[in-house]
């Protein structure tokens, strides 16, 4: 099994960003990003500093924008209206999740299109599933291009994607689809799930749930994406990461991407290269 290696392809990638974004500051259009957090999930909060300093590793001016827990809907949606105007703005975040009084459909369809660089907004969904083009998700654009390192004929393919999430399950699948993958959606309640992994070339597990595909659900031979992250601490009181796919189980596969170092890296990477796509536009 060949382990794939997420850090070093996100710093290739950034490698090209950072050139385009030297390309585009020459040309007059230094790519900017507007990241937006409201509260204190100090989960989130780790998310986003990991994007602004990246962002201006590779030369990305962000813009933070951190707003109260009680941040009204409306006070929201008048600051998305502000950067959508701002033409110093190409990308928006707004990190989710958003406290409960604040309807985050509502937000993410407030997006412009073309700045929506987590390709949440339903334009951007419609065009995935349509296949024409516009802003694609960072994690599963990370999935696929760790993919691309593995496999070069997608044609026919069985896939399984375990999660039905809108940021990583439902899209994942539709860019697979697109592969010409036969593609199996599952998710946490699926009957039979082990007997379904069985039956994959692909593995896409992005459940949340920590060591859920086990060795002997993974056909030999097969690659295994593992998006999900779970905290754990173990008895000495040390944390650690842990992936939906039980890793140490998984010699006889293709390929398999390790938590920490695999997807997670890819994601940002992706962020990036998005802002950069939507500067470019
Ligand atoms: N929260 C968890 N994942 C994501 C993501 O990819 N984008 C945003 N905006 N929030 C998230």
């Amino acid at each position: 099994m060949t382990p794939i290696d997420g850090r070093a392809m996100a710093r290739a990638l950034s490698q090209r960003t950072a050139a385009e974004v030297a390309d585009l500051i020459a040309r007059g259009t230094p790519p900017g990003l507007a990241v937006v957090l409201v509260g204190e999930n100090p989960a989130s909060e780790v998310y986003v500093a990991r994007k602004m300093a990246e962002s201006a590793r590779v030369g990305i001016t962000s813009f933070e924008h951190r707003l109260p827990v009680e941040t009204s809907e409306a006070v929201l949606l008048a600051l998305i209206d502000m950067l959508n105007a701002d033409p110093r703005v190409h990308g928006i975040l707004v990190q989710l999740p958003l406290p409960e009084q604040i309807d985050a459909g509502r937000v993410l369809d407030a997006i412009a299109p073309g700045k929506d660089v987590d390709g949440f907004h339903p334009v951007n969904v419609g065009r995935l599933s349509t296949g024409t083009g516009g802003l694609v998700p960072c994690t599963p654009l990370g999935c696929m291009m760790l993919l691309d390192s593995v496999i070069d004929d997608y044609r026919g393919l069985a896939a399984v994607v375990i999660g039905k999430s809108n940021i990583v399950g439902k899209p994942v699948a539709m860019l697979l689809l697109e592969r010409e993958c036969t593609v199996t959606v599952t998710h946490i309640a699926t009957r039979g799930l082990p007997e379904i992994v069985c039956t994959a070339d692909i593995v896409v597990a992005a459940a949340g749930a920590p060591r859920l595909v086990r060795g002997d659900w993974v056909k030999p031979g097969a690659v295994v994406i593992d998006v999900g992250i779970t905290r754990q601490t173990d008895t000495d009181g040390r944390t650690k990461l842990v992936g939906d796919a039980a890793f140490d189980e998984m010699a006889h596969a293709r390929a398999v991407t390790p938590v920490p170092g695999g997807v997670g890296p890819m994601t940002i990477a992706c962020l990036l290269a998005n802002t950069v796509r939507a500067a470019g536009r």
